[in-house]
């Protein structure tokens, strides 16, 4: 693409590397896509019996049919839906959210939420999570689920999505992606990774009118190409090389064009890159042209027409079939399409035996809209699809809930005489178990938050509150439980309000908060919900073993964290309908903490100011359609590359969190497996999904001593962190990052040996210029210990 013999082409080329780097941001750089056409067709690389299954059925179709395979039917009985073609013995396909649970379904699941899943380091049981959630899918007829998350990444701690997905640790959220697609396609469901890519705001995420009613286009996201490849691009790979059978292009634009007809995008990085088999579709709404979709590579238009759940113009549809027909758009590139939806529905089994809808899982419930009872087949209604998913819903809610203080042996509780909970997130939510409203519905004052909103929310059956959990477990050691949930009464200025009506004086104080979120909105605040700050001071104030229970949609502000009061605090986010049990059985040690911060808590709100995200007075009221434009000029910088890079102090720390027992760790030996004759640059090895085979090779293996130096049993999860080495041509290098974990069940006094292995892609930087993963020469540093700032032994090797 590059000619490396003209000097014009040497200074983009060098512009291009050190894009990364703040000083030299150049917004002009970013005001195009480039084109990258034709769209590839797929070759069905490891689906291949199921291609030749797609194309034998797709060559029976006219061109309509086709394109129906193309255009959602707005007016079907699940959230998003292909007719069904009964000609051909295709009963069509059933998308149904989301990442948690499927959403409006009756009788299903509600398991703990991405991030909650990502703190707990636990491969196993968010592998689990997936198989249930796909059996529960499955059982409930819909073929792709609109899960997982990677994109919103966290770029920004204030994202109103950020829960959905894992961690804004690429190397982690793509470890959960790999775990949940296989685990849901291994149930026989569809898995659709969204939202491909930069869709790391919901402000303005959808174009507006302004007050002249001029169109004014969504946020841009901007983003050079090595900050692409290493942090938003990295968990997505991920989930192609697992084969993923879709992906969900995203409402934002990238450089100006939005992503769902960014050819660069769609057809170059994606299809072509990262060698990706399956079929693109669009967030609900996110078409804004349609030959320009189709070209740039998005397979399917979801939900088919420009209302929503109305039947009535398209972009895909009539359109379509009108501008292959006057030649705009080549037949092969439908026929691409269509073979793309159709080959993971064969690879997948879906054609046999497949269960019909659940009538009562669909946007029926919430519409009000009839689904079309003689297009679509329906099996029983409200079938009840849980079986024993509950059990492990507790475990991994209290897997994933984070220890971050513990002083005076607060926890875990031992026979308490008398426990006072304080704050409106123990009892029960004050209207209804479902939470779907953008504008928040679900952001009651009473009541427990288990689940954010918008289409990732989840419709519970029944919620274990932390309340009713602690009621039940006071009961066996006879414990007198008292409570106030009245953050107003609370937060009353009068001396001792918040104690009120008990009495005695507790031994323990529980103070749970809660912060609300939901796609659609941003976060305006870091600090909890219903003046959750005020909650733990009046309590703290007057009672000296203050435990603080967060249950937030991702990071918040605790300035009353070094509170002498404040003995404990556990974050436990999202954690699904068995909140309550989850949450009691850390606070009895029955199950012993071992969940880590998938994220970094900061002392100031300011302190996450350099990636907030995009938003002003004078943004909401412009009437330059292009006004709003997110540079993503802190590069790789995010999260804890950030406060590393510029050597600031956190509250607790990307990977922290204690345990009731203590670990060690000693012995670390790096193993070269690699040849000696390694290059930087892999060998052209062609592309599979994923990309290149060859930046998946293990390279080397580190491995460490782990010892619980505590008496009783408890999970370890050590981490190893790399340190590449420093090049100022490819701007600014993280210090360290994430490139293994491995939880490990220790006994009192038990030592093991753990490995972790480094692929390729682990140890490589994306080169702009060459357009290839490379193996930097010099130094790296091998860091391992139990979070990012609490490294236990050190070694190094260099590769080249
Ligand atoms: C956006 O622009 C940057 C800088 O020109 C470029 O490196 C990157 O590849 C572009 N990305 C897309 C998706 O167009
Ligand atoms: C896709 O395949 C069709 C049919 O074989 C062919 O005509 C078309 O050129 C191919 N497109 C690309 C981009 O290779
Ligand atoms: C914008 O459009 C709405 C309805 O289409 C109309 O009521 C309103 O007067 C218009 N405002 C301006 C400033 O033109
Ligand atoms: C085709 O798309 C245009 C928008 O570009 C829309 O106005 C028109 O109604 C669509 N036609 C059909 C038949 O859906
Ligand atoms: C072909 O049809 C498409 C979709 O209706 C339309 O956008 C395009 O302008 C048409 N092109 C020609 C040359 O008629
Ligand atoms: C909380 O107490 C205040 C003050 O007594 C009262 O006005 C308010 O209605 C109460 N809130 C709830 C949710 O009960
Ligand atoms: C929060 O609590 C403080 C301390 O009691 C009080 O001064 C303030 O008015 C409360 N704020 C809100 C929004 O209720
Ligand atoms: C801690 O609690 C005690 C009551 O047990 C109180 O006297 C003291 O003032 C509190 N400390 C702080 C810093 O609020
Ligand atoms: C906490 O306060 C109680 C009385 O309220 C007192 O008995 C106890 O010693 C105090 N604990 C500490 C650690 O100060
Ligand atoms: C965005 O800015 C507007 C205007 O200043 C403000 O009202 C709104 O709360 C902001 N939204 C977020 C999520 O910060
Ligand atoms: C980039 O540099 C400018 C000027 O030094 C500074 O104000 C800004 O905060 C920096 N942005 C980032 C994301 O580091
Ligand atoms: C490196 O050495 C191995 C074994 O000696 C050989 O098979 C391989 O082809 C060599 N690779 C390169 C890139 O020279």
């Amino acid at each position: 693409m590059y000619n490396l013999q003209s000097s014009v082409a040497l200074l983009l080329l060098f512009g291009q590397n050190i894009a990364a780097q703040n000083s030299s941001w150049d917004h002009s750089l970013y005001t195009s896509s480039p084109g990258v056409f034709p769209s590839p067709n797929t070759t069905g690389i490891g689906w291949e019996d199921a291609l030749q299954k797609a194309k034998q059925l797709v060559s029976q179709l006219t061109l309509e049919e086709k394109v129906g395979l193309l255009t959602g039917e707005p007016k079907g009985p699940c959230i998003g839906n292909i007719a069904p073609i009964r000609r051909v013995g295709f009963n069509g396909l059933c998308l149904q959210d989301g990442p948690l649970s499927i959403r409006q379904a009756t009788y299903a699941s509600v398991f703990p939420a991405g991030l909650a899943a990502a703190s707990s380091w636990d491969r196993d049981l968010i592998r689990q999570r997936g198989e249930y959630l796909g059996a529960e899918f499955r059982d409930k007829g819909a073929h792709v689920a609109l899960a997982p998350v990677a994109g919103p990444l966290g770029r920004s701690a204030d994202a109103g999505r950020g829960w959905e997905g894992f961690s804004p640790d690429p190397y982690l959220t793509g470890i959960a992606m790999k775990e949940t697609i296989e685990a849901l396609q291994g149930a026989g469901v569809q898995a659709c990774a969204k939202h491909w890519i930069g869709n790391e705001q919901e402000t303005q995420r959808n174009p507006t009118v302004s007050p002249n009613n001029r169109t004014i286009e969504a946020v841009s996201a901007n983003i050079d190409d090595r900050t692409m490849h290493e942090l938003y691009m990295w968990p997505f790979a991920d989930a192609v090389k697992a084969g993923v059978a879709s992906m969900m292009c995203s409402y934002n634009r990238l450089n100006g064009s939005y992503a769902c007809q960014n050819s660069k995008a769609l057809n170059g990085l994606l299809k072509e890159e990262l060698g990706f088999q399956g079929y693109v579709m669009s967030d609900w709404g996110a078409t804004h042209a349609g030959v320009a979709n189709i070209e740039a590579g998005m397979d399917q238009d979801m939900p088919g027409s420009i209302t929503f759940f109305q039947a009535g113009p398209s972009y895909y549809g009539q359109n379509l079939t009108n501008a292959v027909n006057n030649g705009t758009v080549p037949m092969s590139r439908i026929d691409d399409a269509a073979h793309r939806i159709m080959t993971p529905y064969f690879f997948l089994g879906q054609d046999q035996d497949y269960p019909l809808i659940d009538p009562a899982s669909g946007s029926v419930n919430i519409l009000g809209v009839q689904p079309y009872l003689d297009t679509f087949q329906f099996g029983e209604a409200n079938i009840d699809v849980r079986a024993d998913h509950a059990d492990l819903i507790r475990k991994l809610g209290s897997a994933g809930t984070i220890l971050l203080k513990n002083t005076n042996n607060a926890l875990p509780l031992n026979k308490p005489r008398n426990i006072a909970v304080f704050g409106n997130d123990a009892g029960d939510p004050e209207n209804g178990l479902y939470s779907l409203s953008l504008t928040g519905n679900g952001d009651f004052e009473q009541g427990h938050l288990s689940v954010g909103g918008g289409s990732g929310t989840g419709r519970l059956t029944y919620l274990s509150t932390p309340l009713d959990a602690l009621k039940a477990r006071t009961k066996e050691d006879g414990t007198l439980l008292q409570w106030n949930l009245n953050n107003t009464l609370l937060t009353d200025p009068t001396p001792n309000a918040a104690f009120g009506a008990i009495f005695p004086y507790p031994d323990t104080c529980i103070v749970m908060l809660k912060t609300w979120a939901s796609e659609g909105n941003d976060k305006v605040s870091l600090l909890p919900d219903w003046n959750g700050t005020a909650v733990v001071e009046a309590v703290a104030a007057y009672c000296n073993n203050t435990i603080v229970v967060t249950h937030t949609s991702g990071p918040i502000v605790m300035p009353w964290a070094d509170h002498p009061n404040v003995t404990a605090i556990l974050a436990a986010h999202f954690a699904g309908e068995q909140s309550g049990n989850s949450l009691v059985d850390v606070l009895y040690g029955d199950y012993n903490p071992s969940g880590k911060l998938p994220y970094t808590i900061a002392y100031n709100e300011s302190d996450y100011a350099f990636a907030r995200i995009t938003n002003s007075t004078e943004l909401r009221l412009t009437e330059d359609p292009n006004a709003w434009q997110a540079d993503f000029e802190e590069g790789l910088l995010i999260d804890y590359r950030h406060y590393d890079y510029y050597n600031l102090s956190v509250q607790y720390e990307f990977g922290y969190g204690l345990s009731y027992t203590n670990f060690s760790m000693s012995d670390v030996k790096v193993h070269r497996l690699a040849a000696q004759n390694l290059t930087a640059r892999p060998a052209d090895a062609g592309t599979i999904p994923g990309g290149n085979p060859l930046l998946y090779d293990t390279l080397y293996e580190i491995t460490v001593k782990v010892k619980n130096t505590g008496s009783i049993a408890g999970d370890a999860i050590p981490q190893l962190y790399l340190s590449q080495p420093v090049d100022a041509l490819f701007g600014r290098t993280p210090v360290q990052v994430l490139r293994g974990f491995e939880k490990v069940l220790l006994g009192a006094g038990q030592t093991k040996t753990v490995t972790f292995a480094l692929q390729r892609r682990d140890l490589s930087f994306w080169d702009a210029v060459q357009q290839q993963w490379i193996i930097p020469a010099g130094q790296f540093g091998v860091r391992a210990g139990f979070s990012s700032r609490d490294i236990q032994v050190t070694s190094g090797f260099t590769a080249l």
